[in-house]
């Protein structure tokens, strides 16, 4: 178990190297199954989901050169498995994209239900409902899902939610299946795009990614292709939040702006001071942060995954703001610790009132999830004295180098196992 050990009162400045999307990876990863051709991969994110999944792949017979530290070639033409172990599955969610790749594929896959973030509940069933439309047959036993198909065979699907991963594992299960599927009230999300851009390298023929139709014809086979992963959005709009939090001022490389519109539109009405290029984003507050809502929805509304560092932000500003959130039901594992660090919060539902202005302190905080633990580092770093962040695997399974990019925009981390910590307070008496 490994704990950071952040300073307070930081004042984050400078620039920060934005890495390859996380969410887009982990689905662009599994869809290499589809292919027996080699695949050449670049600005892949060194984190543990992506470690992961290069795991999971190797397991099924697909062999893996590394090419630097962010790029891969993968040879799949072995793969044989068509089941992922559990050992490996359990540990994140986007590990269910082999059911829509493998199936494509083989007309076969076994693939245990997954685990991934604790957000509320997070059902499958438009991801099964659209693999039975394609012909699949279904079962669930013993925590395994078991999907065959003689024949996938192009079916018109119309989502009842607007679903990521359902959407991705259609796309996938759809490229192999047998004429046309129109996939309706599809997620919108860059990752999509990027993935239906991979597949349609490989051969596929996807049009409409990134709008809520998509159309796919099937092909019979799948051709190699080399592919550079987009931005992570998220990861950008993290340090953005963090920037206007700790009235700082930062500026995000090598992202897509016009992914980040939401962001910069919210940080402009809080107060914060936002200049646009075409690969890179400024952000710094001058001013005093004026309290403002935020409703999160799919994109290209305000993303979930950044409501937590969201409302830290909210915490900065003085008065009554208010969060919305709209996508998940159980969104708001860092609320108790925020409140332990002195924030003013009251969830009802899926509202959360924050009355900001008051100072936080430092003190121990467990990362509950990915981005809530990011929320509490940045909380932590606004902070007066010092606090004690345990549970940061959460955290190192989808950012890049965090704690490094901060401490090179002047905040001071420091990374100690449990056994460490005593160390460091024995040392300090
Ligand atoms: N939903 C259903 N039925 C389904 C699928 C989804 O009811 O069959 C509901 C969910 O319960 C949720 C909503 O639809 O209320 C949206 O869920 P979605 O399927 O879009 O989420 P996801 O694919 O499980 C991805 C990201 C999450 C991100 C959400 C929302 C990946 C690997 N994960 O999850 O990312 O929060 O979309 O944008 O892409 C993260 O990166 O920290 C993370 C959790």
């Amino acid at each position: 178990m490994e704990n950071l050990i952040v300073k307070g009162n930081a004042n984050l400045s400078g620039k920060v190297k934005i890495s390859g999307s996380k969410n887009a990876a982990v689905a662009i990863l599994p869809a290499v199954a589809i292919t027996a051709e080699n695949v050449y991969l670049d600005n892949l994110p060194d984190i543990t989901d992506v470690r992961t999944m290069i795991e999971i792949l190797e397991n099924l017979g697909v062999s893996i050169r590394r090419r630097g530290k962010n790029a891969l070639e993968l040879t799949p033409g072995n793969l044989s498995k068509i089941a992922p172990p559990y050992e490996l599955v359990k540990k994140m969610r986007a590990s269910y994209y082999f059911m829509g790749s493998l199936l494509a594929r083989f007309g076969r896959a076994e693939v245990p239900i997954p685990g991934g973030c604790d957000l509320g509940p997070r059902p499958i069933d438009q991801h099964l409902k659209g693999f039975s439309a394609l012909g699949a047959n279904i079962s669930i036993e013993h925590g395994m899902i078991t999907l065959s198909a003689d024949k996938l065979v192009g079916a018109h699907i119309y989502l009842d939610v607007v679903s990521i991963g359902a959407t991705i594992n259609l796309m996938l299960a759809a490229a192999g299946a047998e004429g046309r599927t129109v996939l309706e009230n599809v997620a919108k999300e860059p990752e999509i795009v990027d993935l239906a851009n991979f597949l349609n390298a490989m051969g596929a023929s996807i049009r409409g990614a990134g709008t809520d139709v998509i159309r796919i014809d099937g092909v019979r086979s799948f051709s190699g292709a080399a592919h550079t992963v987009i931005p992570d959005r998220i990861e950008a709009g993290t340090f953005m939040l963090a920037a206007a939090t700790t009235r700082g001022n930062i500026t995000v490389e090598e992202v897509i702006p016009k992914h980040l519109e939401a962001i910069t539109a919210k940080l402009r009405e809080i107060g914060a001071v936002v200049e646009v290029e075409p690969e890179k984003i400024n952000v710094k507050a001058i001013d005093p942060l004026v309290p403002t809502d935020i409703k999160t929805f799919p994109y290209p509304g305000f993303p979930t995954d950044l409501q937590p560092p969201g409302m830290v932000l909210l915490t900065a500003a003085e008065g009554l703001s208010v969060i919305t959130e709209n996508v998940f039901d159980g969104r708001y594992n860092h609320v108790d610790e925020l409140k332990r660090m002195g924030a003013l919060i009251k969830v009802e539902g899926r509202t959360a009132l924050v009355e900001g202005g008051s100072r936080l302190s430092g003190g121990p905080i467990t990362a509950p999830d990915l981005r809530s633990g990011a929320a509490l580092i940045i909380a932590a770093l606004t902070a007066d004295g010092e606090s004690r962040i345990s549970a940061v695997e959460h955290i190192d399974r989808g950012y890049e180098n965090f704690e490094q990019k901060l401490i090179n925009l002047g905040a001071s981390i420091q990374r100690v196992s449990e056994k460490g910590y005593k160390q460091l307070s024995y040392n300090r008496e």
